[in-house]
């Protein structure tokens, strides 16, 4: 990290690919903030604020989000104080669009993004993936029935509540949001490769395999 003065990364992927996952363990490595739409619009519901209502609605059945609302969150999240060292996207940008307001809102800042990750997996095993997913309604750590299991199958190690299924991880709307993101979000990774940005990773390795793959590619940018 200390051959950075700030670390700005955005994780690209479908659904499910393990782009949260990653961005908790980058977090961690390197000490910037993970800052997830998905996370704070869920945030927004679990408050029953009027935007968290209106995002429920279009969540549930897999849809994006108007620019206009995930773009404002983040314009008011990456202003703060933590963020100055920089920052994991997760979940954002997720059109042309939104990359557009991203570069703005980073050259306000006097910031550049620094590598674009594409953790990539194929669409068969994101529905095994997303379909295993449970969370704890507590604390928010992310499991796999199969591949992070909690200790006793059931509960969050941590905070010992129940873990639930996201509203969003039913079959068909897995469907639904896997075409939003070809249709919507995969266009990025040609604009971020022709930025000469972008990073490939195969994301159906173990999760080990993916950070180490990232880490490398992240360390080897520094040299570039
Ligand atoms: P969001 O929360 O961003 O959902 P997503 O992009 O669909 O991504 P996920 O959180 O489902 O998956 P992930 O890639 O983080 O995978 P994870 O690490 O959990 O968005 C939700 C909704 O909000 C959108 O549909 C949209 O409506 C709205 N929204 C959000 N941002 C928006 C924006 N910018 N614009 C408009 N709308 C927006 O891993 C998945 C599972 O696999 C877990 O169980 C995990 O334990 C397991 N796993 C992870 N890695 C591995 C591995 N290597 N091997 C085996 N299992 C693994």
């Amino acid at each position: 990290m200390s051959m950075y003065r700030s670390l700005n990364l955005v994780m690209l992927g479908p659904p499910g690919s393990g782009k949260g996952t990653q961005a908790k363990f980058l977090s961690e490595r390197y000490r910037i903030p993970h800052v997830s739409t998905g996370d704070m619009l869920r945030e927004e519901v679990r408050n029953r604020t009027t935007l968290g209502l209106k995002a429920k609605e279009i969540m549930d059945q897999g849809g994006l989000v108007s620019d206009e609302i995930v773009s404002a969150m983040i314009l008011k999240r990456l202003d703060q104080e933590d963020c100055a060292r920089g920052v994991i996207l997760d979940g954002y940008p997720r059109t042309v669009e939104q990359a557009h307001v991203l570069d703005g809102i980073l050259a306000e800042l006097g910031r550049a993004l620094e590598r674009v990750i594409l953790v990539d997996v194929p669409d068969e095993e994101i529905v095994r993936r997303l379909g295993g997913r449970r969370s704890c309604p507590k604390c928010g750590k992310v499991y796999h029935l199969i591949y992070s299991p909690p200790a006793d199958g059931v509960h969050c190690d941590v905070c010992g509540i129940e873990l639930v299924q996201r509203d969003d991880d039913k079959e068909e709307v897995i469907r639904q949001r896997l075409i939003q993101y070809h249709e919507k979000t995969q266009p990025l990774v040609e604009l971020y490769e022709q930025r000469g940005l972008l990073v490939e990773i195969d994301g159906s390795q173990d999760m080990e395999a993916v950070t180490a793959a990232i880490v490398d590619a992240i360390g080897a940018s520094a040299d570039q």
